[in-house]
């Protein structure tokens, strides 16, 4: 087994988005943090984050943050506030002062819900969004007229192209479940891709939710609700 690293103590403050640096002494002046029981002097002090407490709680998550969000309608998946609410106000606001912050992996638009992973991992984030790596998401459609049954041999064909591209989609399955909802299984990720698959086809996408992206699920998750999960090698 490895030791454990020793990091200074104002770098540990800013990296785990408690605060800079340069505000850590005002934590320590303040007696705010303890090592191994005893005020912290100097936040220069190389420490064992293990044996620190701040505000008399241990470090948060000082292996790194995964976790999936149950994205609801009406929230982005971007920093601009100018953009309206956003997901990152679901989450806890130290998150995002992290160094590296959390991010989510991919964007879902404002109106659509479900499944969205968030990490601060950089190494998930590109490995989960590179094309590559063929992360199989699943979508439950609503659309605004009949689903014709020839759609499913269409967008299985890989022959799809989307206005302004060159690449045709790789085939995709789909899943006619009512005459107005679908699930379709998809293996990339491009821009609005399955609002553009279905209108290149002539149907307006009403409602869309994603439930599954790799094996991350919702169980139960509420709108607006989150969980940890476990770091694994997952996605597959
Ligand atoms: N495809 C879309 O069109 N929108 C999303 O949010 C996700 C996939």
């Amino acid at each position: 087994m490895t030791a454990e690293p020793r990091i200074r103590l104002d770098q540990l403050m800013s990296r785990y988005g408690y605060c800079s640096r340069g505000q850590s002494r005002a934590w320590v002046k303040t007696k705010r943090i303890t090592i191994a029981g005893v005020p912290a002097k100097d936040p220069s002090e190389k420490v064992l984050i293990s044996q620190i407490l701040i505000d008399g709680e241990p470090v948060e998550c000082p292996n790194g943050v995964l976790v999936v969000l149950n994205k609801p309608a009406g929230y982005t998946c971007t920093h601009d506030l100018r953009e309206g609410a956003s997901v990152y106000e679901l989450l806890p606001p130290r998150w995002v002062d992290r160094n590296p912050p959390v991010t989510t992996v991919g964007r879902l638009d404002k109106d659509t819900t479900g499944v969205l992973v968030v990490t601060d991992h950089g190494d998930l984030v590109h490995r989960w969004t590179s094309p590559r790596h063929k992360i199989s998401k699943v979508y439950e459609i609503t659309v605004g007229q009949e689903l014709d049954d020839q759609l499913i041999p269409l967008f299985a064909s890989g022959s799809i192209v989307l206005p302004g591209e060159i690449d045709p989609c790789l085939p995709a399955k789909l899943e006619i479940l009512t005459s107005t909802t679908a699930r379709l299984e998809l293996v990339e990720g491009r821009y609005h891709q399955v609002k553009r698959m279905f209108a290149s086809e002539g149907y307006e996408v009403l409602q869309l939710h994603r439930s599954r992206f790799g094996d991350f699920e919702l169980k139960g998750l509420a709108p607006g609700q989150w969980r940890f999960e476990p770091r694994i090698e997952r996605p597959k």
